[in-house]
């Protein structure tokens, strides 16, 4: 039996299936060289016969991949096939990919036909899609409820025509861990010829088991998995790549067996598979969410920070995540608390941090989260810096689609006016840009949204942005009538915020220089 897991992603067919996720050709383009990347062993570029769109999309796949097996999706005819070898076949590495339900449900209600003629549609799919590609692999749709002799049946008879890879799906997702664990050692059992080909697998999320099934499957000797980014698809969606990627990788222990995928790639392409489709993954999703490394409780921060292998059992760089984050909330700790000032530059003695504690304590009974700004509020209130603040005086800005978007602005600090003007990539771009040359602090946005306060066309925009300086990042809100205003606004305060940090830390750093100074002057006079 083969060593390794071979990755079947269908994030292209099955997961552009989900409600709402229709992707363009050019997206799939780049989705496709994000999987290389990845290193997936077969992508599923689509269902040639399903339009126009997605026949020209697996097509423009199959001549640009590198290294991947490019698989079309057919039903079990003629006409499919030779649609679906017409665009596949300019890959490297081809497959047709052909299916017909083998439950009697499917056969009694949708194709209308006994099993004998099943049998006979599947074998003759398959000995014409061979007859016209090297790699065929086979699907029997809704396997898991099918009757398990009959499907033996059909696997053996594929699988005598020249299938390399017969699929169970599990297309409805009814099936149980033990349960589908036990029908792939009966298919290895009983079917005579089963080593002549790839088991694989394909499970749908409908009772939340896709992941467990496909694990299960694994165990039994199932050697293909077939999987979505983000775990999208049909319905409640296909099982998660990078959940059984990383279960494989993280529990070798069970398994001794992995794939080849490149694991720090999962994340980038969670990440792309969210902006391409517009569907979110929950904060808590496994391996990809928002949450998946954020740690809250104080007894989780004090034991990661003494060593991470306490509340973690994976690293998030391992899976592209630059790191795992202390969330300061009211359940944070001291600890937490020393750490996260030192991450902002600040190294408190235990007496300024049992101050910081306190005051700390209260703003976290106050919000949620406690941001990084909200901390360092917190040490320049103890050392009563007001620094001086910029005020967006005045605003232009030129945009359009056949002008080059500009942008002039006016700022007071202290009394005396600044006027600068940029050019950018569209209004905001501008203004923002225009921003930093006059205060010389450059930010890049790595959170914006503008949502309307009110209704109608002359809403109020109100702007939320999180702007990164490197060291820390900050917060910056504002509301206007013009999107840009208060786009410059929101921009403005979050820079201000910044300014503020510096002044704080330069002079709470010399005040700390200060306090040494005897001791280092006391040293010398011993000599
Ligand atoms: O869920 C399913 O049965 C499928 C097949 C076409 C493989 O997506
Ligand atoms: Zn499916």
């Amino acid at each position: 039996m083969r060593d390794r897991v071979l990755v079947f992603d269908t994030t292209l067919r099955d997961g552009e299936q989900s409600p709402g996720a229709s992707m363009t050709i050019n997206d799939k383009l780049m989705l496709a060289r994000q999987l290389e990347r990845l290193n997936v062993d077969v992508i599923e570029a689509g269902f040639p016969i399903s339009s126009e769109g997605d026949f020209e999309s697996v097509k423009r796949i199959a001549k640009e991949a590198k290294t991947a097996t490019i698989a079309g999706l057919a039903r079990a005819g003629k006409m499919d096939i030779d649609r679906c070898w017409e665009a596949v076949r300019f890959a490297k590495k081809p497959r047709i990919h052909v299916f017909i339900a083998t439950s009697d449900i499917h056969l009694k209600y949708k194709l209308k036909k006994t099993r004998k003629e099943v049998l006979k549609a599947a074998r003759d799919a398959v000995r014409y899609a061979k007859s016209l590609c090297p790699d065929v692999e086979f699907s029997a749709e809704d396997a898991t409820r099918s009757d398990l002799r009959f499907l033996g049946e059909v696997v053996q008879a594929v699988i005598g025509e020249g299938a390399d890879v017969v699929n169970i799906p599990d297309t409805v997702g009814y099936t149980f861990p033990t349960e589908y664990g036990a029908t792939i050692r009966y298919l290895r059992e009983n079917v005579p010829n089963i080593r002549e080909a790839v088991l694989s697998v394909h499970c749908h999320n409908d009772l939340g088991l896709a992941v467990a099934n496909s694990l299960s499957a694994i165990q039994n000797g199932a050697r293909q998995v077939e999987c979505t980014v983000n775990g999208i698809g049909e319905r409640a969606g296909n099982a998660s790549l990078e959940e059984i990627v990383m279960a494989l990788r993280t529990r070798k222990d069970l398994f001794s067996i992995d794939t080849r995928v490149n694991s720090r790639e999962l994340y980038p392409s969670s990440q792309m598979v969210t902006n391409l489709t517009g569907m979110k993954v929950q904060a808590n999703k496994a391996i990809v969410g928002k949450n998946a490394f954020a740690h809250e409780a104080g007894i989780h921060q004090d034991g990661m920070i003494k060593e991470k292998l306490t509340y973690e059992i994976l690293r998030p760089e391992t899976v592209g995540i630059k790191e795992s984050k202390l969330i300061m909330g009211k359940h944070s700790g001291r600890h937490a608390l020393r750490k996260k000032y030192l991450e902002l530059g600040f190294k408190l003695s235990d007496a300024e941090l049992e101050k910081a504690y306190v005051l700390f304590k209260k703003v976290a009974d106050k919000k949620k989260e406690v941001f990084d700004e909200d901390l360092i509020v917190t040490v320049r209130d103890a050392l009563r810096i007001a620094p001086p603040v910029y005020k967006l005086k005045n605003i232009q800005s030129t945009a359009g689609n056949q002008v080059i978007a500009t942008a002039t602005v006016a700022l007071e600090k202290e009394g005396r006016l600044s006027r600068d003007s940029a050019i950018g990539d569209g209004p905001v771009d501008s203004a923002l840009k225009a921003i930093d040359r006059i205060t010389g602090v450059e930010g890049k946005l790595v959170e914006y949204s503008v949502h309307s306060v009110t209704g109608g066309r002359d809403a109020v925009g109100e702007v939320f942005m999180k702007v990164d300086f490197g060291k820390a990042s900050f917060i910056g809100k504002a509301a206007s009538l013009d999107i840009v205003d208060a786009s410059a606004r929101a921009y403005l305060d979050a820079v201000n915020k910044m300014i503020h940090y510096k002044m704080t830390l330069d002079t709470h750093n010399g005040n700390a220089r200060r306090k040494k100074a005897p001791a280092a002057r006391k040293k010398i006079a011993a000599v």
